[in-house]
């Protein structure tokens, strides 16, 4: 039953003060609390490790945990790990990692590593005067952020860049630092914002303290730091490439030619409309998507940055691209992964540590470069499938057994189905009468 007032206090409840609160939105309050309960872990310290993972924990969400076998990249096999909900993803990027591995497989590579923060803030005054004093700024916030940064730069990483923006002809007197960041192994997302709050800290007293400035030059008002999610120069390119008749594959009813034409229109499509080219990037982000958060990465900013990215010359494209030249298909894709290996929740969550480890525990460029090609494989199975025998063959193959369980059909008759639906077209409506009619 939905409740008008206001809780307050809420997050200081002990869970099962929780639980019995949120009872009352449901119908069958007993019931519901023993169904959450039913997918707490058993081992209790593993369940607080999850209950501390976020605020007002009642219980887990399942995800199914599967795995993309002979995933070929750069020479090296990969059985990719993927955590994902919807049935025909693993499916797709297995087939595509067998049909590559065939073909000389995935090839990839890393354009660049670099992450960006930024400090916004308001002052006024003008740009060339902040410039005039930025490389003794520059010192002052390198010598002042040295306690966040030592660590990072004996891994290789640290603050590679400074440059202060002026964006007064869209909003009066708001400027930017824009801080370039190498953040190696880690997403960086913390080592970056602590050291934007310092040279934040660090640009007001400046500003304060020098004589150089006028009175009405001395006041800064820090509206935000925080890293920006948008990382066009962390970036990676997955490819694959053969002789156009090699496409050939008994898996497609259709001249090697004829495949690799209407495959290359499908991109140039996504490429051109809008509306396509988000359905196109949706089929790349289910394989992105599935291994970033199998590896306990940040799906969201991975998301984001990738939709921006698609977007950077002014219009949403497709993120992959085709050549068909001199007889050979080559297909590509290129994106921004701003991803890590070790902090967050990469070796907390018991089951993001073994997919790290099921990968052989890669440093981030090598995720990066996994990651990138499960998107293309996933990309290349969809139009694969698109420009051939059609998306929902397979699709309701592998949704079978959801309209099975929708129509809580047992096991005898959940092998009945499948063999009776092997050569038959799958619909709601055609398995929920073919359950009638074996129950009678
Ligand atoms: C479905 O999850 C993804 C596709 O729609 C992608 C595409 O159309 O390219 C099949």
């Amino acid at each position: 039953m939905f409740q008008n007032n206001t809780i307050k206090g809420f997050s200081k409840l002990s869970k099962e003060e929780k639980l019995e609160l949120v009872s009352n939105y449901f119908n069958d309050s007993n019931t519901a609390i023993d169904e959450l309960k039913e997918f707490w872990h058993p081992d209790q310290r593993k369940q607080k490790l999850f209950d501390e993972f976020s605020e007002n924990t009642l219980s887990n969400f399942f995800f199914p945990f599967g795995v993309a076998p002979n995933m070929t990249i750069n020479g090296k096999n990969y059985m990719v790990p993927m955590v994902i909900e919807e049935s025909s993803v693993v499916a797709a990027a297995s087939s595509s990692a067998k049909y590559w591995a065939e073909r000389g497989g995935f090839k990839a590579k890393i354009i660049s590593t670099e992450k960006i923060g930024q400090v916004h803030f308001l002052w006024n005054g003008a740009l060339e005067k902040l410039n005039k004093h930025l490389p003794a700024l520059k010192e002052e916030f390198i010598s002042g952020t040295k306690q966040i940064t030592a660590r990072m730069e004996e891994r290789g990483g640290g603050i590679s860049g400074f440059e202060f923006l002026d964006f007064t002809s869209e909003l009066d007197h708001y400027f930017q630092l824009k801080v370039t960041f190498e953040t190696k192994d880690s997403m960086g997302a913390n080592f970056i914002n602590s050291c934007l709050e310092e040279f934040a800290q660090i640009l007001k007293n400046y500003l304060l303290s020098n004589p150089e400035f006028s009175s009405g030059e001395k006041e800064c008002t820090i509206i935000m730091s925080i890293l920006s999610n948008y990382t066009p120069n962390c970036l990676v390119e997955a490819s694959v490439e053969c002789e156009i008749p090699r496409l050939k594959n008994a898996d497609i009813n259709m001249e090697a030619e004829e495949f690799a034409s209407k495959f290359e229109k499908a991109v140039r499509i996504a490429q051109i409309d809008t509306f396509r080219a988000t359905t196109h990037n949706k089929g790349i982000f289910n394989g992105i998507d599935a291994v970033v958060l199998a590896t306990g990465n940040d799906f969201r900013a991975i998301e984001a940055c990738g939709h921006t990215y698609a977007a950077r010359n002014g219009k949403y494209r497709s993120l992959t691209d085709i050549s068909l030249e001199n007889g050979k298909f080559k297909y590509t894709l290129r994106i921004p992964l701003a991803l890590g290996t070790v902090g967050g929740l990469t070796k907390l969550h018991p089951l993001a540590k073994r997919s790290l480890e099921l990968l052989g525990n890669p440093n981030s460029e090598e995720l990066m470069m996994i990651v990138a090609v499960a998107g293309l494989a996933n990309n290349f199975g969809a139009i694969k499938s698109l420009v051939t025998k059609g998306i929902q063959q397979g699709h309701m193959k592998m949704h079978l057994f959801n309209i099975l369980n929708q129509y809580h059909a047992n096991e005898v008759e959940k092998s009945q189905a499948v063999e009776y639906f092997q050569d038959k077209k799958v619909s709601v409506k055609k398995v929920s009468d073919y359950l009638a009619s074996i129950r009678g």
